[in-house]
């Protein structure tokens, strides 16, 4: 848990979010009205799930008898979302002629979609909500003849194949998601430049191969666009940064290349800029700095150097600012932290940076991690850093600090890991450590004083090359009871260890 490694789960954050946002609570319609015969049809096909139970022949009977007004052909929404249904597609579905809203997503539905599920399905189908399903096998050409359609989701089943050129042919697409499926490596195909009414492209872990799309800078509408976790190669068009509605973007794990152009900006709705993990180049585009509302900024594993432009640290809204693995060269922003009342996120660990710890970084009250081995920063560790209350992990390793490390550190409650090896820290650690404390790494400095007695949580405990001196506490076993790993080497220690 207390590696740099860590941060990486950013990279997967915004997946989760977007994940528990399409999660979103299934508002049932009862099957008020229904023909008893299409009913009981759809509870066989999906073999007769718990959910359904109260779909029983008597029921459905009655229902179709005494309170039958309307046949099911005026159905025109159908949310059976989040439930235990397995089976196939439901292809009775077809016979609700009216149907605009059909949602069987996060179930255990299963086999090839129909062929003809296109012509099968009513034309005023608006929504077609199939993720997080099992379904498999390619997508139905067929689909394009749903010309009504404006949300069209399948993401997480099992689809392979190519992604078919008739997508491209909905003619008012809005949402369109697709991450996630086992496609074969492909290009996406130039057709979707005509979904110029796209609001939403989720196309994550898709096998994508070839250049960046860059059609997208002609969808004016576009607001979140997910393209992680493929293998496009090229750049990022400048133009995608005039995008007056863009709010997320991710770009995480592909292979793209250049310096991050930026021509004509607009894209003031930024919340997310996620380009984490390829091979882009130059400096952080300085213009970053304006995004009033950008939350999360992931550009870690990538090739960046130059400084970090300053006005990053004034962002009022930076929740999470990630650059590690790049080469980065200059200062942290002085006022990091300042005016950033939900920074609860720094790394930038692996980069070239010189000079001192900000001192703003927990001014918000909300830091939770900072982590920044592998530098050249100076200085020492700021008495607001040590009494951050929120603070979960500190990883200085491998730098130039130095001085007395505050105390107030040693006790601070939420605190998991401390890594601060190979720095020239001085002072003393206390007789009682917090209890929540894991991981300790404070070797190769020049820490004075005794070891402690009482340190409950702790695990991994390294203090070697130091100046530590007495005796090891002979009731180190009972005081620190869950102890792995222990290295003392290199101090000043004496007595016996009976
Ligand atoms: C489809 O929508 C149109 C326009 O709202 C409506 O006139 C038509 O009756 C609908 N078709 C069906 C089968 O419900
Ligand atoms: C990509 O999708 C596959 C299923 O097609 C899944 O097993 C894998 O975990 C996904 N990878 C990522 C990085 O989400
Ligand atoms: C885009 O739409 C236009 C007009 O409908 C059509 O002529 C063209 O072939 C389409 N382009 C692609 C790549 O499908
Ligand atoms: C990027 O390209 C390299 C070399 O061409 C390849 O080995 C690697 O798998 C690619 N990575 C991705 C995410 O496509
Ligand atoms: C980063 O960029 C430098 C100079 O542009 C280049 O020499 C180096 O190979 C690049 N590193 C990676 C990992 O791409
Ligand atoms: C900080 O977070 C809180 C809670 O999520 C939110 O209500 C508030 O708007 C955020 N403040 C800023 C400046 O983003
Ligand atoms: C930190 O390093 C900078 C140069 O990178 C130097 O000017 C400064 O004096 C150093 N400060 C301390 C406290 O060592
Ligand atoms: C200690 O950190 C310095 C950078 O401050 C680095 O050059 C050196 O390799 C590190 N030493 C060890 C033993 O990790």
């Amino acid at each position: 848990m207390t590696t740099p490694h860590g941060v990486r789960a950013y990279c997967f954050v915004i997946v989760l979010v977007a994940c528990i946002l399409h999660h979103r609570v299934a508002t049932q319609p009862p099957p008020a009205a229904g023909e008893a015969a299409l009913l009981l049809e759809f509870k066989r096909a999906w073999g007769d799930p718990p959910a359904l139970r109260a779909w029983s022949t008597a029921t459905a009977a009655s229902a179709a008898g005494a309170h039958c007004r309307w046949p099911l052909s005026s159905l025109t929404y159908l949310d059976i979302s989040s439930n235990y249904i397995d089976g196939t597609f439901p292809v009775a579905v077809y016979s609700c002629r009216s149907l605009q809203y059909l949602d069987l997503s996060y179930n255990y539905i299963g086999g090839e979609l129909p062929r003809d599920i296109g012509r099968g399905l009513g034309v005023n189908l608006s929504t077609l909500a199939l993720g997080s399903n099992e379904f498999n096998g390619a997508i139905p050409k067929s689909l394009s003849r749903l010309r009504n359609l404006r949300h069209l989701d399948l993401h997480k089943n099992r689809l392979t194949g190519t992604i078919q050129a008739e997508l491209g042919e909905l003619p008012i697409l809005e949402k369109l998601d697709l991450s996630h499926n086992p496609f074969n490596a492909g290009q996406l195909p130039v057709s979707f430049k005509n979904l110029t009414n796209l609001v939403s492209l989720e196309m994550e872990n898709c096998s994508l191969v070839g250049d960046f799309p860059s059609y997208v800078v002609k969808m004016p509408g576009l607001e979140d666009l997910h393209l992680a976790h493929n293998s496009f190669t090229g750049t990022i068009p400048s133009e995608i940064w005039s995008l007056k509605k863009l709010q997320f973007l991710d770009v995480c794990a592909n292979n793209l290349t250049g310096d991050v152009v930026v021509d004509g900006f607009a894209a003031m709705s930024l919340l997310t800029i996620s380009a984490a993990e390829n091979k882009l180049t130059g400096m952080i585009p300085e213009v970053f700095g304006r995004l009033s509302n950008l939350k999360l900024l992931i550009l870690f594993n990538n090739n960046f150097s130059g400084e970090i432009p300053v006005n990053i640290g004034r962002l009022p809204s930076l929740m999470v600012l990630s650059l590690a693995s790049n080469r980065l060269t200059g200062t942290l922003p002085s006022e990091l932290g300042k005016h950033s009342v939900n920074l609860s996120a720094v790394s930038v660990g692996d980069n070239k940076l010189t000079g001192r710890i900000p001192k703003w970084l927990c001014a918000g009250g909300q830091l939770k991690y900072l982590f920044a081995s592998r530098n050249r920063l100076n200085g020492s560790i700021p008495v607001s850093l040590a009494n951050c209350g929120t603070l979960v992990e500190l990883i200085l390793d491998d730098n130039e600090l130095s001085g007395e490390v505050p105390e107030a550190l040693w006790t601070a409650r939420e605190l998991l890991g401390v890594l601060i090896r190979n720095n020239s820290f001085t002072g003393s650690l206390p007789a009682m450590m917090s209890n929540n404390l894991i991981v300790l790494d404070i070797g190769n400095n020049q820490f004075v004083g005794k070891i402690p007695t009482v340190a409950p949580g702790l695990t991994h405990f390294f203090a070697g090359n130091n100046h530590f001196s007495g005796e090891i506490p002979s009731q180190i076993g009972y005081g620190m009871p869950l102890l792995q790993r222990l290295n003392l080497a290199n101090n000043k220690l004496s007595g016996n260890i009976g």
